[in-house]
């Protein structure tokens, strides 16, 4: 049963007859765009090694965020630059703090738009880890209150979901617990379940200014070597309550993608990350590749590989060209 029987190139002759025998969709709808935020008013600092990304005040984060939704991108999550950081990532539940309102000022402005926050402390940490230390490392189980207060924080500000990414043990349960207490039950949870210590997530670290002081993040993220873990860690999330849950990075880690998908049957997010993103960027400018052609195909392949949804740098300009 093959040539010439079969001749497979029939079904690619023309773009009508690829499009009907195409297996995997692309649409805005499955992009959530990031968004970094800052104090202050009137703020808009583009990120040098991000091109097209910006740091934006509380109120050019909701105008952006209602352009997205103009253009079908229905999701974004917010990352929070405070002016203060301490030893505990205190700031992090300030109600008045950058992620705060700019929840509060996207729900005004696009009340459409699933404002999902990130939770996490090394944004707020002066030692920039994701949790409090003893000594020099980061301790678990007095993390897990904190991060709790900040989802709480974020829950209490609109926040439609909140997304751990600080990998500590037992957070979707003490979070889930804390949002259960206080009344929000409906708040789901997007757990970074499968998050790897990656040399990918540069470029947000000068964009979030959340490089840790000493060492790396290896004692609490996953070793990029393994993927039965990442399994373990999302089934275990699971049960905990996470209602979705996500691998990242992306494109380095699609059989961890394909491996989640199999495992389970909550909704799946891919971060392509910041290094994804400026990798693609840094070539389309030296006039390596063709931008555009690169980063949909991409994006598809995470797609194909079992993301429902992306977070990705990418969200404005390919809902642009998907139009
Ligand atoms: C931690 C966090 C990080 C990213 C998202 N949340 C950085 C880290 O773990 O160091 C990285 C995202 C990216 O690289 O685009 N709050």
């Amino acid at each position: 049963m093959s040539f010439p029987t079969h001749r497979y190139r029939r079904l690619r002759l023309t773009e009508s007859l690829r499009e009907m025998v195409r297996e995997t969709t692309l649409a805005p709808s499955d992009f959530i765009a990031p968004l970094f935020v800052v104090p202050g008013e009137g703020v808009r600092q583009p990120v040098p090694s991000m091109p097209g990304v910006d740091r934006t005040s509380c109120e050019l984060a909701a105008k952006d965020a209602k352009e997205l939704f103009a253009l079908g991108v229905k999701s974004v999550i917010l990352f929070g630059i405070p002016d203060q950081k301490d030893a505990a990532g205190t700031s992090s539940a300030d109600p008045e703090g950058p992620v705060c309102k700019a929840v509060r000022a996207i729900k005004s402005e696009s009340p459409g738009t699933v404002v999902m926050t990130d939770i996490c402390l090394c944004e707020y940490t002066d030692h920039g880890h994701c949790g409090v230390l003893s000594g020099e490392t980061v301790d678990n189980d007095p993390t897990l209150r904190i991060l709790a207060e900040e989802a709480l924080a974020h829950a209490k500000a609109g926040a439609d979901v909140v997304a751990p990414s600080d990998m500590m043990d037992g957070r979707v349960a003490a979070i889930r617990k804390a949002l259960d207490a206080s009344g929000f039950q409906s708040v789901p949870i997007l757990s970074y379940a499968a998050k790897y210590a990656s040399g990918f997530y540069g470029p947000f670290r000068e964009a979030a200014e959340s490089t840790p002081s000493f060492g790396d993040r290896r004692a609490y993220q996953m070793d990029p070597a393994n993927v039965r873990e990442a399994v373990k860690e999302v089934l275990s999330d699971v049960e905990e309550g996470a209602d979705l849950v996500m691998v990242k990075p992306a494109m380095a880690y699609l059989d961890v993608v394909r491996a989640v998908k199999e495992a389970t049957n909550v909704p799946l997010a891919a971060y392509n990350v910041s290094g994804e993103y400026a990798m693609v960027k840094a070539a389309e400018r030296n006039g390596w590749i063709d931008g555009k052609r690169v980063t949909l195909e991409i994006l598809t392949s995470i797609r194909r590989a079992g993301a429902d949804l992306i977070l990705t740098y990418h969200a404005k300009e390919a809902a642009t060209w998907l139009a």
